[in-house]
């Protein structure tokens, strides 16, 4: 993933989400709430051979604009939507007028007059907010330079699931101040978790990113903090999070990969943390890089259970922001 500055567009909108400061406790807890009744009942409906089929976005279309590549994002989107009753319509910036310079104000306008919600992928965060502020319907973010709010939802359910609560719950991120990061400190703290960052010289979250989340975590009895020091990050922690060294856009960067060795997710920092202590990864993951294969792929790990409450977050997501009406029962 990869950082960037903070976004200086308005933060009201139809129903948009262009950063995780757009989520309050409120929003998080009926989506993570909506996502395990969703998941539950999906999981009743495969094991009986049913189809999984709602209703919440009958007659809705919901465009899927990706300006970068995307495995989880593009595709557990498509299938919520799907599922949700909607169709999905999944689009490059290569395949509009986009990639031929038409801007991004006049796409929004004519993209709401056909479509009923925009996902939207792409590089700088001030991208999303010129197609925010020009679109009648919800735009959601679906990762920019700047943050990354669908994954910190998988990642918030992912952990309840695990401790039955997220109040206190110590998430140690390791690694790039990326936005990644940044989703896990603002939505993190929103929710009162203990979110510390362990990130090499030069390599920060963004200070207003950080002054944002203490200010949650103080309103929601939370803690954030940000070190260089990922021995004290670690420590007692009850989930240990990596991502990516290089992030998509950053391939040409100057290699980083030294001074990132020390916060390698192995085995042995998995060791410093509590003793029931998970892993997590959003993935794409580069085992013997930033993770080690034994902590990915050890016992410890819930990667791959976070990869699929993606979909779930997506649909109750999708379902708090642009159903034909609310959620019946699941
Ligand atoms: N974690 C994540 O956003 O994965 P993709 O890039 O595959 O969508």
């Amino acid at each position: 993933m990869s950082s960037a500055r903070t976004s200086t567009g308005p933060a009201v909108g139809p129903g948009h989400v262009r950063t995780s400061a757009d989520l309050d406790r409120a929003t998080i807890v009926r989506v993570l709430s909506l996502a395990g009744r969703l998941r539950e009942e999906r999981r009743q409906a495969i094991a009986d051979g049913r189809p999984v089929v709602r209703d919440e976005l009958a007659g809705r279309t919901v465009a899927l604009v990706f300006e970068k590549p995307s495995t989880r994002t593009r595709v557990s989107f498509q299938v919520a939507v799907t599922e949700l009753g909607g169709a999905a319509l999944p689009l490059s910036s290569a395949e509009l007028q986009l990639g031929r310079g038409e801007t991004i104000a006049d796409t929004a306008a004519v993209l709401s007059r056909y479509v009923h919600a925009i996902v939207l992928r792409t590089f700088g965060q001030e991208r999303l907010d010129e197609l925010a502020d020009a679109a009648s319907v919800p735009v959601i973010n679906a990762l920019s330079d700047l943050d990354h709010p669908c994954q910190a939802l998988a990642d918030l359910l992912t952990l309840q699931d695990e401790f039955g609560r997220l109040q206190g719950v110590a998430l140690a991120y390791v690694g790039d101040g990326n936005n990644v990061a940044h989703a896990l400190l603002v939505m993190g703290a929103t929710m009162g978790l203990d979110v510390r960052v362990a990130h090499p010289e030069g390599h920060a979250p963004d200070p207003a990113i950080v002054a944002e989340a203490a200010r949650r975590a103080e309103a929601a009895g939370g803690r954030v903090s940000v070190t260089t020091d990922v021995d004290a990050a670690v420590e007692g922690a009850d989930a240990l999070y990596t991502d990516v060294w290089v992030s998509m856009g950053q391939e040409d960067a100057p290699d980083r990969r030294e001074a990132f060795v020390p916060y390698r997710l192995d085995e042995a920092l998995l060791a410093r943390a509590a003793e029931h202590a998970i892993v997590l990864h959003c993935l794409p993951a580069h085992r013997g890089e930033e993770i080690s294969g034994g902590a990915i792929d050890g016992p410890s790990s819930r990667v791959f259970d976070q990869a699929e409450n993606r979909l779930h977050v997506q649909k109750a997501l999708l379902v708090e922001r642009c159903a034909v009406r609310p959620a019946g029962p699941a």
